[in-house]
């Protein structure tokens, strides 16, 4: 077994190096190098995606996620860590994110018989936040959250639906899009585990930030499947993978160039990329927008609600500013 395990990666390594036209030793060497850590992210990939599959969410996982706290990703394996820091580093355009690594991403089937979807975040075992917008057709009793899913597979996977109690958004939410922020209760409390846990509110202690100025040109990372489409079949086929993509926190001043009076500096951040890359990502409406601690944990500075963000290279994405809405969110947390 071992023997053709080794075959295998053998033939890709060579194939990465042929089909590299290595003209000289250097440029060999350096191609050997990038194909053998390619092939070693992708092992540890697969040995992730090989290890959740067969996850199990119990009390005793619940335990020990619960124990560590909101915000940490999948486990301790500084591997994982390496990995992440390496892709926000590196990426720029949409790219496929490791198995499993937010777990606090809903999914959200908003109207399903029209197959209308956004994206949501799990604050807490009960809880989820999304944008305001994506629940303005949507009837309680037929709104489904869908937790612990990576795949089109997992979100398709019935055993991962959760139903909904209520939804409450914000009382001043005008459409579209000022005070974009709601909150689902979810008929149930969830299991923690590797697939499964909440995020980080940015408040103290989790959040080290003391003015917004500090954030300025922080990397913030943003994911989503690109469901924001109100087509069903077009979300089906959008993006088999959850999508991640690093993205800079913009200035208000940058906001106001990009967006005029329309941006609210009060209540709403916006963040995008200053290269201008054509290919960056689009964030699902309801979808985070997260930046990383000293401590690893994941903060969950915004969440997507408007602008161009399929398109940022004409506009940086707008993203509900969470921290000034905690006040509002303390009675639902309880
Ligand atoms: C943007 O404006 C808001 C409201 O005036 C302010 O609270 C915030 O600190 C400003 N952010 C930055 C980065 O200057
Ligand atoms: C943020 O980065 C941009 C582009 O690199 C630069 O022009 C700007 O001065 C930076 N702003 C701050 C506050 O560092």
């Amino acid at each position: 077994m071992s023997r053709i395990v080794y075959l295998v990666l053998m033939i890709i390594l060579v194939n990465h190096i042929t089909s590299s036209e290595a003209s000289d030793f250097g440029k060999f060497m350096k191609r050997l190098s990038q194909s053998t850590t390619k092939i070693k992210n992708q092992l540890m990939e697969f040995f992730y995606r090989f290890r959740s599959f067969f996850a199990r969410h119990s009390e005793s996982t619940h335990h020990s996620v619960t124990a560590r706290g909101c915000g940490y990703a999948l486990d301790d394996e500084p591997a994982i860590y390496h990995k992440q820091a390496n892709i926000i580093s590196k990426i720029k355009g949409g790219d496929d994110a490791i198995w499993h690594t937010w777990p606090w991403m809903v999914a959200l089937f908003t109207n399903p018989r029209k197959g209308w979807s956004c994206a949501g975040v799990l604050i807490n075992e009960n809880t989820i936040l999304t944008a305001a917008h994506c629940l303005l057709h949507a009837k309680v009793s037929e709104i489904k959250a869908i937790v612990g899913v990576h795949t089109i597979l997992g979100k398709l996977n019935p055993l991962n639906y959760y139903s909904v109690k209520s939804v409450h958004r914000h009382p001043n939410f005008e459409d579209c899009c000022k005070n974009d922020l709601a909150v689902i209760k979810l008929m149930k409390p969830l299991l923690y585990g590797p697939k499964i846990n909440s995020v980080c509110l940015p408040i103290s202690p989790y959040l080290s930030v003391k003015d917004d100025d500090e954030l300025v040109n922080r990397t913030g990372v943003i994911i989503g499947w690109g469901d924001s489409s109100k087509n069903g079949l077009t979300n089906m086929i959008k993006s088999f993978t959850l999508q991640q993509a690093d993205i800079r926190i913009f200035s208000n001043e940058s906001c106001r160039q990009a967006y005029d009076t329309i941006f609210d500096p009060e209540t709403e951040i916006c963040a995008g990329d200053y290269d201008q890359r054509s290919d960056t990502m689009s964030g699902d409406s309801g979808g985070p927008l997260l930046i990383r601690e000293s401590d690893g944990r994941w903060i969950l500075l915004g969440i997507t609600s408007y602008g161009s963000a399929t398109s940022p290279q004409e506009a940086p994405g707008v993203y509900v500013k969470i921290s000034a809405f905690t006040q509002w969110l303390e009675p639902y947390l309880k």
